[in-house]
């Protein structure tokens, strides 16, 4: 399996760190790619530098416009974009492929392939839920990072895991990130 992991200058580099993590511990080929700003909040909220993410994943510098996720020739099983900026996200809204993560989405959504994108912003304004809306119609997964409290979460790891863990459900792999209800 191989899984795109887009990562911008929104807030909670933790989830996308550890969904590359994750996904490399489970023998998922990752090709990730974080915007300038992914990599400065990440450093900033994680403490930890784009080197580090090399160890676990292809990383691809979002000016390679020449790189094989800018094709959709290159087979993926889909992309995750976490967190994904407003920014982004009305990138991603107008299609406008200009640097190599909102290309890679757009290509996975131009050849039916899964588009997770997981905004986090709040407020939101009537702009940002359009463009979602937008996203929405052309064929992405909306998935707010929005952790519940019905599995009562002790650890922010437990807060993290049931966002990594809803992400899983959509990308259709098995996982015991939370309890599930009723279970
Ligand atoms: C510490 C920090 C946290 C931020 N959190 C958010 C956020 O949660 N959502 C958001 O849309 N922008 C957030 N921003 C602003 C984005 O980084 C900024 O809009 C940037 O242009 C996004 O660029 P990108 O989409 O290319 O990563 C944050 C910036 C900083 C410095």
């Amino acid at each position: 399996m191989r899984i795109a992991v887009g990562v911008t200058g929104a807030s909670g580099a933790v989830y996308g760190y550890n969904l590359i993590l994750l996904l490399s511990r489970l023998g998922i080929e990752v090709h990730t790619v974080y915007t300038q700003m992914g990599e400065k909040v990440l450093e900033y909220e994680c403490g930890v530098t784009i080197k580090e993410i090399s160890k676990h994943a292809k990383v691809y510098a979002n000016d390679d416009l020449f790189a094989s996720l800018a094709s959709g020739s290159f087979k993926t099983d889909g992309m995750v974009i976490v967190p994904c900026s407003m920014h982004t996200l009305g990138a991603l809204a107008n299609a406008s492929g200009g640097n190599l993560l909102t290309r890679s989405a757009d290509v996975t959504l131009k050849e039916g392939r899964k588009l997770i994108v997981v905004p986090r912003e709040t407020p939101v304004t009537a702009i940002h839920l359009e463009n979602m809306l937008k996203l929405a119609r052309g064929g992405a997964v909306i998935l707010p990072a929005s952790p519940a409290f019905y599995h009562k979460p002790k650890t922010l790891d437990d807060m993290v895991n049931f966002m990594l863990g809803k992400i899983m459900d959509v990308i259709g792999i098995e996982h015991r990130l939370f309890r599930r209800w009723g279970e």
